[in-house]
């Protein structure tokens, strides 16, 4: 395992982080939907016996069961052995003392006394305002003097200014941004990425392969790196890139199976900083046009917008959108957008309540871009 530098903290985490949002779900004896633990935890432990000491989660995630199945995963020593991150949801924080008992809740889920890495979740311009208005900073500072967080983060979802925003309104330790070779001028951005790395601020990379879109190559993509002398796979290029950055300190990778797991550890020890080479990052400049003049919409299939009150299944309808479209399949009734419709999940169920575009990282015009993907697909 590669190690690097977490910017002016003074400690070192492995180039390969465990995201763990991704894992698969099952439903238990009472019909509730779980973390799959006996595919999560042989893939924590074996990522951790393989050198990674970073693990990321969150409140919401897999249903608000993800933290407790990462307890679970870290327990007969394995705690010991990482830094956790898990994030403070701030759609759950209408008052200050919310904050508190959220992180109470937190620790109980993750049973430790102390979490390393406490990020203000998914922030962008209007969550920031008002978790700021509600006392965050003296919220943040009162836990790390408490000692029940080690350092005080956040995760970012929206665009260049809001980052420069935030990032200059406290004294952050880290901050995590949506990051991969194809958002360069999108989110935080590569800009925002070297300003957080000129003051010394690490930064933590998620999606890195843009929530798997990047490890399936459509043929245009293909087509350029079977052209190109050095033969890597999808997911070798985008984390190649990715590491090859110096303000990087860990990317994230999110993986659903042991074989994922696997691949990418030994993706992760072949990269360093500086790794790309002028001929590479001009091939991955045709990569991301190759994408862009293919992609409908830039759904990272998250799921912050479901469950969505009238049970349109808005994370299929997009990637099925984008995918027919990538992979060149017709769009008009295709059967895979009939499957949704059958399962009365399709996109004219919308009643454009708008509960999702509050929530989406990407802000997608979420309710707009559903009228147009049923329209093409119907
Ligand atoms: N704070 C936030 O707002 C936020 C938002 C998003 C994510 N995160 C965190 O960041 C982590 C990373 O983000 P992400 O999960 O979106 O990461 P990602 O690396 O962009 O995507 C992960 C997905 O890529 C596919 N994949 C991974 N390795 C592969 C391999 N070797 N071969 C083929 N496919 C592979 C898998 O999808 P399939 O198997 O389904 O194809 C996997 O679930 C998350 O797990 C979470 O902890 C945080």
């Amino acid at each position: 395992m590669k190690y690097r530098q977490m910017g002016k903290l003074g400690i070192e985490v492995s180039a390969f982080g465990m995201g763990c949002m991704r894992f698969p779900m099952i439903k238990n004896a009472e019909g509730v939907d779980v973390v799959d633990e006996s595919v999560s935890t042989p893939v924590i432990r074996h990522a951790i016996d393989s050198g990674v000491n970073y693990v990321d989660t969150a409140y919401v995630y897999s249903n608000q069961k993800n933290e407790m199945m990462l307890a679970h995963a870290l327990r007969d020593g394995y705690r010991e052995k990482v830094y956790i991150a898990t994030k403070l949801p701030t759609w759950a924080c209408n008052t200050r003392e919310d904050m508190d008992r959220l992180l109470g809740e937190q620790l109980a889920n993750l049973e430790t006394d102390c979490i390393d890495f406490y990020l203000v979740h998914a922030l962008n311009k209007g969550s920031w305002e008002k978790v700021r208005d509600l006392g965050i900073r003296e919220f943040l500072d009162k836990a790390k003097a408490s000692g029940k967080i080690k350092y005080a983060c956040f995760s970012f979802h929206d665009g260049y200014d809001t980052f420069i925003d935030i990032i200059d309104s406290y004294d952050w330790d880290m901050c995590q941004i949506q990051m991969n070779y194809m958002d360069i001028e999108n989110q935080a951005t590569l800009k925002g990425m070297q300003y957080a790395g000129s003051k010394g601020i690490p930064v933590v990379i998620m999606e890195g392969l843009l929530g798997g879109k990047l490890a399936k190559a459509p043929d245009n993509v293909q087509a350029l790196y079977d052209e190109f002398p050095v033969k890597r796979s999808p997911v070798e290029w985008a984390f190649r890139w990715l590491c090859s950055q110096p303000e990087v300190a860990t990317v994230l990778s999110g993986v659903t199976n042991m074989e994922q797991c696997e691949d990418n550890l030994a993706i992760f020890d072949r990269c360093e900083v500086g790794c790309m080479t002028a001929e590479e990052e001009e091939l991955i400049a045709k990569v991301r046009d190759a994408y862009n003049s293919r992609t409908k919409i830039g759904c990272t299939g998250c799921r912050y917008c479901m469950p969505c009150p009238n049970d349109v299944d808005i994370p299929r309808i997009f990637s099925t959108w984008n995918d027919l479209n990538l992979y060149g399949a017709k769009l008009k009734e295709n059967g895979r957008y009939k499957r949704i419709i059958a399962d009365n999940h399709a996109a004219d169920k919308c009643i454009e309540c708008g509960a999702c575009e509050g929530v989406c990282p990407q802000q997608l015009p979420i309710i707009e871009k559903l009228k147009q993907a049923d329209e093409e697909m119907r």
